[in-house]
């Protein structure tokens, strides 16, 4: 049996993490502009739309909009020290490229700020969570033209000195090495991911690490007190056999992932993938500029967290599970979420020790929860949800999270993601539920957008007034 000190250092950044085009609605509301989200009726399932349509939940979401200040005071109750949230870039520039950013936008992120202020949670903001604006998207053809390099760098600027010494963390895009992935929704490249031409893909790579860079030089001149964080998915590869070829293909997946992060820690980009794009043939167009920008280093590293998959180097073997959605074959020992998510708390510490060993920077892990289909009950108490499933998840992964640190590794704080429900972003729908709060709102449209705390409210409360203490070690591991 082994003994077990208090893992989470004091000060630890517990919290809950949303996006705006899951949360607020008001799509048209106070000068907002359209962004990609608005076409994006089904999620990743089909492109896109040429207009906005009806079926859209994330038009209205679940009102956050509105609403904004309940929810804060449910974060509040639960104890939240954090709230990691993203500005709509098309509220603050309904174009992406317009002369004036729009007042009515800056200022509804200002109430939410106050709100928090009240309460004393910290905020981490996004500053691009998958919402390029559309007319970027649709005139200039996304983040494959370099244009938009300046235009995010004036949109984050406005931010930096609009909001200087009320956000200190701010995260600059959303899981930046999805657009290997998802073109569209991660870079505003309107065309399926088979469709897109390798050079476009990297070179859009290239200047949305150039914009990162930049801002980072921005918001340090505007505040030295700023802390800026890239943002990407970790998905643990794993071979799946011990043959050094499955080996081997598992190290150049996980290579491909880490990329970005590399580039954003280290301020160049590794030899691995200079020879990946000399052997494909792409001449990327790389300043001297660029180069200098990119040197501007970021000062830790977050993270979203959800699964891990398989590589085989075998192309027999190249089965993809429903749930697999950054490639990999699933692993025969796990089990996985309703969605096929496959579920690894351990998963999550081998990530943090990785991820430290790789950078030595601290890391935030800005997204990790269980999307499930939830059922509202009647407990006599007044409605709530027994989600005793997103209780075990969560814990097991925490759990994790308390046994990196006690190898050693630095970690600022967990903000678990949707802490109130919200439309997934992959299925568009409400119905995969991650969420503390449970809000009254169906896949068809219907529901009254009340709120009730969920069993998994009050045990969360509880995970963080102990700061950890109640967690317990996951399934199969001794006490
Ligand atoms: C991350 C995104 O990929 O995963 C979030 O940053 C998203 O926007 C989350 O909601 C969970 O994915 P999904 O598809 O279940 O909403």
């Amino acid at each position: 049996m082994t003994t077990r000190t208090p893992a989470f250092p004091e000060g630890f950044l517990w919290g809950g993490a949303t996006a705006a085009n899951q949360i607020e609605g008001a799509y048209d509301v106070g000068g907002k502009g359209l962004s990609i989200q608005d076409v994006m009726p089904h999620g990743l399932q089909t492109l896109s739309t040429q207009e906005p349509t009806d079926d859209n939940l994330k038009h209205e979401a679940i009102d956050f909009y509105h609403r904004y200040a309940e929810d804060i005071a449910l974060f509040a109750e639960m104890g939240f020290r954090t709230y990691r949230f993203s500005i709509a870039w098309t509220r603050i520039f309904p174009n992406g490229d317009d002369a004036e950013p729009n007042e009515e936008g800056l200022a509804f992120y200002d109430r939410v700020l106050d709100e928090l202020e009240k309460y004393g949670i910290e905020p981490v903001v996004t500053i691009s969570h998958y919402e390029t604006p559309l007319h970027l998207a649709r005139e200039y053809g996304g983040w494959r033209n370099r244009a938009l390099i300046d235009l995010y760098v004036t949109y984050a600027t406005t931010l930096f000195e609009r909001y200087k010494g009320r956000v200190r963390h701010w995260l600059t895009f959303n899981e930046i090495n999805a657009l290997f992935h998802f073109p569209f929704m991660a870079g505003g490249i309107e065309l399926n991911r088979d469709d897109v031409e390798d050079a476009d893909l990297y070179q859009a790579a290239h200047n949305e690490l150039v914009a990162s860079a930049l801002a980072t030089k921005v918001a340090r001149r505007v505040d030295p007190e700023n802390k800026i964080g890239c943002m990407v998915i970790a998905v643990p590869r794993y071979g799946l056999t011990p043959d050094p070829a499955d080996q081997r293909k598992a190290q150049e997946e996980t290579q491909l992932d880490f990329v970005f992060g590399d580039v954003h820690v280290r301020g160049q980009y590794p030899g691995h993938y200079l020879r990946l794009l000399r052997e494909k043939g792409i001449e990327l167009d790389i300043t001297d500029a660029d180069r200098e920008a990119l040197r501007n280093t970021v000062d830790f590293v977050s993270f979203s967290y959800y699964m891990s998959v398989c590589e085989s180097a075998d192309p027999a073997r190249q089965t993809k599970g429903e749930g697999n959605v950054v490639g990999g074959i699933p692993n025969p020992t796990l089990e996985a979420s309703e969605w096929g998510w496959q579920i690894d708390p351990v998963g999550l510490r081998i990530v943090l020790n990785d991820f430290w060993d790789r950078w030595q920077l601290p890391l935030f892990i800005v997204e990790n929860g269980l999307g499930a289909k939830d059922v509202l009950v009647d407990s006599g108490e007044g409605k709530t949800v027994e989600d005793d499933y997103r209780i075990a998840y969560l814990n097991d992964h925490l759990y994790q999270v308390g046994e990196a640190i006690t190898d050693g590794v630095d970690v600022l704080g967990y903000t678990a993601w949707g802490c109130i429900d919200l439309v997934s972003a992959s299925k568009a729908e409400l119905s995969k539920r991650y969420g503390f709060i449970y809000v009254d709102r169906n896949d068809d449209g219907s529901g009254t957008l009340a709120r009730y705390r969920k069993r998994s409210f009050d045990w969360y409360r509880d995970v963080i007034a102990s700061n950890g203490a109640v967690l317990r070690p996951s399934h199969g591991e001794d006490a």
